[in-house]
């Protein structure tokens, strides 16, 4: 277990560590876009909770830099206004992170790991790989934000299988568990276990592909109102939308930006920064809705051979490579239909990893939801502002990634690596 832990906090600090090392200070310390913070502010962020929760709460030590705390805390400065900020420099940042993580690592030689609910399991040290590694996304983000030459590389990902998929699969109505209770370093927002009763409705086999959104667009989708929800159409007009973020025209097709590479757009992919409105309208345009939150974790869950939940679509196992696109390993989604061995038991692929997933549900607790071990991960959050995204990205790491993960977001968003798919409710009679 304390190996276990020591090897994720140093592999997820090998991941800040790049993609804050391929940049020059000026651009660590500058703001990219208006939507994220400076690199180094998420750099010591990233340690200011590592010593907040693992150092101070869980080691009962003293402050090491007490005149930080406010600098650094999510929730006293939006992001737009953090490059304003008197912020640490990159060399001193570079220093404290190193500080508190030597603290970390001595003391996770000493302290029990079962008694205190938050060492249980030695929970708090999982949700600081957890909160790390979601900064290193957020990370990720901002480079595709970032202006300028290239600087991150990676393998592209795997094709897919040559074999044709159907383009929806049944999942069958029925009861399942949802939630969890025994997945260790699962979040609040996770628990408790709980049984839901989901009717028969069909979801797409793989998550819509460039090719098919474009279509949306060529059809003329951004300038017809039916398609939109009202707040949709709205920011729509306000934004003046046109295509997905990092598109461009290119003569007669489409071009898009990725990490600073300009290349022709890929229809096999994965659509990816479209925001909620986006997903929906383009849902509409094709006839169908897109799937609830329910729904998405009971395709990606059930198993209708055992009855139960599994942690994966594939089974219990932790995620290789052989089953998702996680981790940065490839810096863009695969095609639909990659990852046969990821599959789900209704025959969906690619609900893990790749992109993110919008769903139509707003981000909420699950009943009997407690707080842990601050409101202010979750519980601040719930309600009709923010719609739930599933699955994980590209950009995900397998340790921020489960069955169970919820992520949430503005319906406006769209410099986060998401996607969607679509669902459909049977027709009165269809099912026999
Ligand atoms: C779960 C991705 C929405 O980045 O805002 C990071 C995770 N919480 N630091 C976010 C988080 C506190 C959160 N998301
Ligand atoms: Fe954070």
């Amino acid at each position: 277990m304390r190996s276990h832990v020591a090897e994720e906090l140093i592999r997820t600090r090998r991941r800040s560590a790049g993609l804050t090392t391929c940049v020059d200070d000026d651009d660590l310390a500058r703001q990219h876009s208006p939507l994220m913070s400076p690199l180094v502010w998420d750099l010591a962020h990233i340690g200011s909770q590592e010593e907040l929760w693992l150092v101070r709460d869980v080691g009962g030590a003293e402050a090491i830099r007490p005149d930080i705390d406010d600098l650094y805390d999510a929730f006293q400065h939006p992001r737009r206004d953090r490059p304003r900020l008197p912020l640490l420099g990159p060399a001193e940042t570079r220093g404290y992170v190193g500080t508190v993580r030597r603290k970390v690592l001595d003391l996770l030689d000493r302290v029990p790991l079962r008694g205190r609910p938050l060492v249980d399991r030695a929970f708090a040290f999982g949700m600081i790989v957890q909160h790390e590694q979601q900064h290193d996304e957020t990370m990720l983000a901002t480079h595709q934000l970032r202006a300028g030459d290239p600087v991150l590389a990676a393998d592209p990902p795997p094709a897919a299988p040559a074999d044709p998929l159907p383009a929806e699969v049944l999942v069958p109505g029925g009861a399942f568990t949802m939630g969890t209770d025994t997945e260790p370093w699962a979040l609040d927002n996770e628990r408790p276990a709980h049984r839901v009763e989901v009717a028969d409705f069909y979801l797409d086999t793989t998550p819509v592909t460039n090719g098919a959104y474009r279509h949306f667009v060529e059809d003329g989708g951004y300038d017809a109102p039916r398609w939109w929800s009202e707040a949709g159409w709205a920011h729509r007009q306000e934004a003046g939308l046109r295509a997905p973020r990092f598109w461009l025209r290119d003569g007669g097709g489409w071009s898009r930006r990725r990490f600073g590479h300009l290349e022709p757009l890929r229809d096999a992919e994965p659509v990816v920064h479209v925001s909620f409105h986006e997903a929906e309208a383009y849902a509409r345009w094709a006839g169908r809705r897109l799937p609830t939150e329910q729904e998405w974790e009971k395709a990606a869950r059930h198993d209708p051979r055992t009855g139960r939940s599994r942690r994966y679509p594939w089974g219990d196992e932790d995620p290789g490579p052989e089953h998702a696109n996680l981790g940065q390993r490839h810096l863009r989604p695969a095609s639909a239909g990659a990852y046969p061995l990821g599959a789900a038991p209704c025959g969906a692929r690619q609900l893990i990893g790749d992109v993110w997933e919008w769903t139509s549900s707003d981000f909420l607790p699950h009943p009997g939801f407690a707080a842990f071990p601050y409101r202010e991960y979750s519980e601040v959050f719930f309600g009709p502002s923010h719609k739930v995204l599933r699955g994980g990205s590209f950009g995900t790491d397998a340790a921020a990634c489960r069955g169970t993960f919820r992520n949430w977001d503005l319906p406006v968003r769209r410099q986060i690596f998401a996607g969607f798919r679509c669902a459909r409710t049977p027709r009165p009679g269809e099912l026999g």
